[in-house]
């Protein structure tokens, strides 16, 4: 077990009282380097998101918590917080929430901090030290409590896994895309720290590769038996008898259980249900989008042309050709076998069990 987990693992992180900095991994540099970004403004901590340095659902939505902080800075020699203090922090609020539309993690935690804001200014008059305070209290607090619906939800998935299965991921749910132990991955972790023996299939997730440069690299740090595949691969190693669960993270849960995630997982899904392999997608409540029903309601995030058509600043592609790159896709509910949330499986997955469990 991995009580104070290697500081290389920690993603997101903030320094010092609310007059301190986020610091993030630079997910964009793993696995070849491990650098970190300081962030003392909101722009600079939306370019980190749109640019995926810090990446995965939950983990946008903490930055972004953290992020609204930077938003009150400019303030800091003001005594009290006036209505351009306000609209300065809305503001701030708006524009994390135009960074990436799929993950609705980021919209629950501003939404977490528009709410702590207002609460604390209608209870009376605040200087601008308390507000930082009380926010900087609430984006620990998101974050702490990411840390233990990880955990937990490592728990119920290490249940799924037996001694000498294969088991196969997609794009990156561990530390790096959560807090410590991440959601999928956790299921992995999780059966490690109890002993299991196991193998994992990893997909490599193209065009970003999450897979082969994080996901992986998360893995060999565990020393978790691992072997990299190419995204198109998966059916034949499932064919191959080589995989007996799949488990995947989520970026939005709908009410019906329909679920976005990495683009490739609804293939993967479709593939796995003509094998008869489980498949299971691992994610905290905040996840959960019960608002909407269906996933066909999902806003899918649109990405640019050359993160397919030139390989890591390589053209691999003809000029002018047109592209199409969806960054996430929909797995419908009937093709996942059970959902596992840090309050318990879901299973199977329909709309009044997750309203129990979750709603
Ligand atoms: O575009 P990314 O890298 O942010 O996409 C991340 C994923 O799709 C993850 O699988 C998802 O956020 C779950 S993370 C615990």
């Amino acid at each position: 077990m991995i009580d104070s987990p290697n500081p290389s693992f920690i993603s997101v992180s903030w320094l010092g009282e609310w007059t301190g900095r986020l610091r993030l991994l630079d997910q964009t540099k793993l696995p070849l380097e491990i650098a970190f970004v300081d962030c003392q403004a909101v722009e600079q901590v939306r370019e980190a998101i749109l640019s995926l340095r810090v990446r995965g659902a939950p983990a946008i939505g903490i930055a972004a918590a953290y992020g609204v902080i930077l938003g009150l800075q400019p303030f800091i020699s003001n005594a009290r917080v006036d209505s351009h203090v306000q609209s300065h922090l809305a503001n701030a609020i708006d524009s994390l929430a135009r960074s990436r539309p799929t993950a609705v993690n980021l919209f629950w935690a501003l939404d977490r901090m528009r709410k702590v804001i207002e609460g604390h200014l209608a209870a009376g008059p605040s200087t601008v030290e308390a507000l930082g305070a009380r926010q900087l209290q609430e984006a620990k607090l998101i974050h702490d409590e990411d840390r233990q619906m990880c955990r937990a939800i490592g728990k119920f998935g290490a249940s799924l896994i037996r001694d000498g299965m294969g088991l196969l991921t997609h794009c990156n749910t561990g530390g790096l895309a959560a807090s410590e132990y991440g959601t999928a991955l956790s299921a992995f972790f999780t059966a490690q720290d109890e002993g299991k023996q196991f193998h994992v299939f990893v997909d490599e997730t193209r065009p970003l590769l999450q897979g082969a440069r994080l996901t992986a690299w998360e893995l060999m740090q565990r020393k978790i038996p691992c072997t990299l595949i190419c995204d198109s691969m998966a059916a034949q190693v499932m064919r191959e008898g080589r995989v007996q669960s799949i488990f995947v993270g989520a970026d939005r849960i709908t009410a019906r259980g329909d679920a976005a995630n990495k683009i490739g997982t609804y293939g993967l899904a479709v593939q796995a249900k003509y094998h008869g392999i489980p498949f299971y997608v691992a994610a905290p409540s905040s996840t959960f989008d019960l608002k909407l029903d269906h996933g066909r309601d999902i806003k899918i995030e649109q990405r640019c042309e050359a993160e397919i058509t030139e390989a890591f600043g390589k053209r691999t592609a003809p000029h002018q050709v047109p592209v199409y790159n969806p960054a996430f896709d929909v797995t419908d509910a009937e093709l996942v076998s059970a959902l596992i949330t840090e309050k318990g499986i879901i299973q199977p997955v329909n709309s009044d069990n997750i309203r129990r469990l979750i709603g």
